[in-house]
């Protein structure tokens, strides 16, 4: 019995140390321990002898259990009391700094856009950045070999008339073919890309938002009216835009829309090159041959859209020197928005 004593002494300390309960109980308790050795030879004992000593090892047996679950209890309890001490929150601790995310330049910049034009009627309406050949040209009247495909400078695909869109106008197709015959009156924001040398003015990829209404009696009043309270809203109430001819050919008349230089309110400066105004857009009363292809009848539906760069408008009211700082994930800049 000196195995038992033995056990009895060390599960006695079991809870003091970090002994593994159930390794103990294998070796005090388990098939090869002491005690079950010892009572399985119980039965080779001569009768009277068997009853004392079947009695003695099931009570020295059933002690080592009780003191075999009051360590296990000990261990929980000292545990968790452990657990307690060392998570215990210490108030002194300065907090950890929370870094807020924020949105991103451009991001702020056509939320700002999307808010005047939804004040205005105005739907979002979005289409895809791979395009082909077709929507991005030929459905805006500029057939293969047009020589205004030069103003865009394309990224072609590997696949035969699939490109990147150059510019939001090809939405404008695929809102009609989707409205027509209803009116619409839809802003179409997203990305466009250009093969371009990069530079702080021109980017390969940049940001549109491009507008289009269409109905039975759209007029250029109607075009002039709603983009010079566009600029109104976005730049101020007093700001004064003016509209120069210019040549798209998706659009008939067409023209440049300038808003009075809001850094120098007009009289001159770096940021305007001393003229007094900022170019803002492009625009015009959508072509027949547009109208057309996006199935509305010219004879009965007229039009007019726009398309400008949200980025343009940011750099020239937070005096940004450099689009490249857009697409950079430089935090030094974005941080400041
Ligand atoms: N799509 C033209 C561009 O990228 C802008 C534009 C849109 C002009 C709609 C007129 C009407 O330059």
């Amino acid at each position: 019995m000196g195995a038992l004593e033995h056990g009895w002494a060390e599960l006695a300390r079991a809870h003091h140390d970090r002994t593994d309960i159930e390794e103990l109980r294998l070796k005090y308790l388990g098939r090869n321990s002491a005690i079950t050795q010892h009572m399985s030879e119980l039965g080779s004992l001569p009768q009277e002898k068997r009853r004392d000593e079947g009695q003695d090892s099931n009570f020295a047996k059933s002690g080592l259990e009780d003191q075999l679950v009051a360590v296990m209890e000990l261990k929980r309890q000292a545990e968790l009391e452990r657990a307690t001490r060392e998570g215990a929150l210490d108030v002194t601790l300065p907090g950890r700094p929370v870094t807020r995310g924020r949105l991103h330049p451009a991001t702020l910049g056509l939320r700002q856009i999307y808010d005047v034009f939804s004040d205005m009627g105005f739907q979002i309406y979005r289409s895809r950045e791979v395009e082909t050949d077709a929507y991005n040209f030929e459905f805006l009247n500029m057939p293969p070999h047009h020589p205004a495909r030069d103003l865009f400078d394309t990224f072609y695909t590997t696949t035969p008339n699939v490109i990147l869109r150059t510019h939001t106008s090809p939405g404008q197709i695929h809102a009609m073919r989707e409205y027509c015959p209803e009116p619409i009156r839809i802003i179409l924001p997203g990305m466009c890309y250009r093969y371009e040398q990069i530079s702080a003015r021109a980017d390969i990829q940049f940001y549109q938002v491009e507008g289009l209404a269409v109905g039975r009696h759209v007029t250029l009043s109607d075009l002039k009216g709603t983009l010079s309270d566009f600029a109104r809203r976005l730049f101020g109430q007093h700001v004064r835009t003016r509209f120069r001819a210019d040549h798209f050919p998706f659009t008939e008349p067409s023209a440049e829309m300038d808003v009075e230089c809001f850094v120098c309110d007009g009289r001159g400066c770096a940021v305007c090159k001393q003229t007094g105004w900022l170019e803002i857009l492009g625009c015009g009363m959508v072509h027949p041959t547009v109208l057309r292809y996006g199935g509305y009848d010219p004879a009965e539906f007229s039009g007019f859209a726009f398309g400008m760069g949200p980025q343009r408008i940011i750099m020239l009211q937070h005096r940004i020197e450099d689009i490249r700082y857009f697409f950079q994930n430089d935090l030094r800049f974005l941080e400041q928005f």
